[in-house]
């Protein structure tokens, strides 16, 4: 660090960000202590566990970064208010859903723990602190924080006279990890993006990157444009899966191959290879709920037609997984009274533990009102979290969870697969064929088997985007 005056960092909120990106800093920077503080008290017990397994997240090499760091220079706790007191430089990578109610409910997001953290910091926080926007927010957001660290400020300087010197400025760091390659992403970032109002705020998170990233890799610009390129981003990523499977559809219904077609068109340097993976729609917390927000945005600032555009991105999404469901049921003769079928895969993705937007939750709920009995397994995500998705369910016992893929498959008329798990690929297919009910059905909403082999044991398989 070029800044020897920076000692302490403070994070607020230790999840799947918060986390892992503090302990990509700490391991980089040793010099630096780096509290990150929850108010979850069990989510901070499991981040201080001694079974490194019980991590509160799951990603290829967090492990091995916090045994490295955890009680060195990096600390997991409770002590908001202390660790917010010394702290030169605070993160707020706290939770930003969509609001579920009042006005903008299920577009706007619902910023009362942004205000909550930015409250904390007015009241403790004792010198001049830099402010990072770590959680991803509406364009703007940074007045209102500015607001009430501004006013708190006031309160409190007739009060107590110590509190005086306390200045604040903010910065604009939105986070684009992708759960499941976080320490890569964070270690390897394509772009570190820096928006800001002063320089000396801007070159001192700077500096504390370019420990491991390139400057040139290091973007700075105003704290607007940061704001608003986290939410463009993501809406240009959810953009890109909405179209290939929007396509996937067609080529069901002409004979086109989805694998086929993706390859030749992202051959085309322009259009690019990556991120043209059809599949039963994204999930994860983030995609939905930020185009959602660039649609409230949009339609706040009176541009309907930009709200409409990107609000069909969402619609695609949704209507993928339904158009999911409804095929497998109408391949399964119209009916899922009393079959049961196997659900691989919970996660929003593979390598990670995160259900959150799964498309398997909404999948399994349209399979469950046919009256179907599943059977879930999943490699990363235990019972009580799927269970948790169906607790409004009426009948509990059509929901049953496996400890692994092969338990989940007695007796079952269909597997469908959710999550492209490595694990899949390698099961004994064979066996699975034997333990099931025929005509056995596989259902490969990921694309990610080997179909003709599948055909070879003697399974009916559908695989998206292929007629
Ligand atoms: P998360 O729910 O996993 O973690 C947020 C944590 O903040 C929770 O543990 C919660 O208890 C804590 N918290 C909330 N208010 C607090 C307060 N006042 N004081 C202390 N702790 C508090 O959320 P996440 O997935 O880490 O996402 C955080 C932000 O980062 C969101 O804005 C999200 O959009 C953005 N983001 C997420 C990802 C991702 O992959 N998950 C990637 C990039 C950006
Ligand atoms: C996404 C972005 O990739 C990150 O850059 C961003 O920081 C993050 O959102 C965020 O803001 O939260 P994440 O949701 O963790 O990361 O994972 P992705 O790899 O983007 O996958 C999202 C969803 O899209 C998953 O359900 C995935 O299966 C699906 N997907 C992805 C496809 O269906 N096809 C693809 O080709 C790629």
């Amino acid at each position: 660090m070029q800044n020897k005056s920076i000692k302490n960092i403070c994070c607020i909120g230790a999840g799947y960000v918060g986390g892992p990106t503090m302990s990509v800093i700490a391991a980089n920077c040793p010099k630096l202590r780096i509290d990150v503080v929850d108010i979850n008290v069990e989510k901070i017990n499991s981040w201080n566990s001694n079974d490194l397994s019980k991590l509160p997240v799951f990603e290829p090499g967090l492990e091995a970064l916090i045994k490295k760091c955890r009680g060195k220079n990096l600390f997991f706790s409770n002590k908001v208010e202390e660790s917010i007191a010394n702290a030169d430089i605070i993160f707020i990578s706290v939770n930003t859903p969509t609001k579920t109610k009042g006005i903008g409910a299920g577009f706007a997001s619902d910023l009362k723990w942004i205000e909550s953290s930015a409250r904390q910091i007015a009241k403790f926080a004792r010198k001049h602190t830099v402010v990072v926007e770590k959680s991803t927010l509406p364009v703007k957001t940074a007045e209102t924080i500015k607001t009430i660290l501004n006013s708190a400020n006031k309160k409190n300087s007739i009060k107590n006279i110590e509190n005086n010197n306390k200045t604040f400025s903010i910065v604009s760091n939105p986070e684009f990890l992708a759960e499941g390659t976080a320490i890569e992403d964070l270690q390897n970032p394509d772009r570190v993006l820096i928006g800001g109002e002063d320089d000396y705020s801007i070159n001192l998170i700077s500096d504390i990157y370019r420990e491991w990233v390139d400057s040139e890799k290091i973007i700075t610009t105003n704290l607007w444009s940061a704001e608003l390129s986290k939410l463009v981003a993501n809406a240009f990523l959810a953009q890109r899966i909405s179209s290939i499977n929007s396509i996937s559809a067609l080529c069901e219904s002409t004979g086109a191959n989805i694998n086929e077609v993706a390859q030749a068109v992202g051959s085309d340097s322009r259009i690019g290879k990556k991120f043209l993976n059809s599949g039963p729609g994204f999930g994860g917390s983030c995609f939905k709920k930020d185009i959602l927000n660039l649609v409230y945005l949009s339609r706040y600032y009176g541009l309907n037609e930009v709200a409409d555009y990107w609000e069909q991105v969402v619609k695609i999404n949704l209507w993928q997984q339904r158009r999911i469901s409804s095929l497998v049921i109408r391949n399964l003769f119209g009916t899922l009274s009393n079959k049961k079928l196997a659900i691989f895969g919970f996660s929003f993705k593979a390598n990670t533990n995160d259900t959150r937007e799964s498309p398997s939750i909404n999948i399994s709920k349209d399979l469950l009102q046919e009256g179907a009995k599943l059977n879930f397994y999943d490699p990363k995500v235990n019972e009580k979290q799927i269970l948790n998705e169906f607790v409004e369910i009426i009948d509990k016992e059509n929901v049953l969870v496996s400890e692994t893929a092969i338990k989940a498959v007695e007796g079952v008329d269909a597997v469908l697969v959710l999550t492209e798990w490595e694990e899949f690929k390698n099961l004994e297919w064979d066996t699975i064929f034997k333990l099931m009910r025929k005509p056995a059905w596989v259902f490969d909403s990921r694309n990610c088997l080997d179909k003709e082999a599948l055909i070879r044991i003697g399974f009916k398989v559908w695989s998206l985007g292929n007629a």
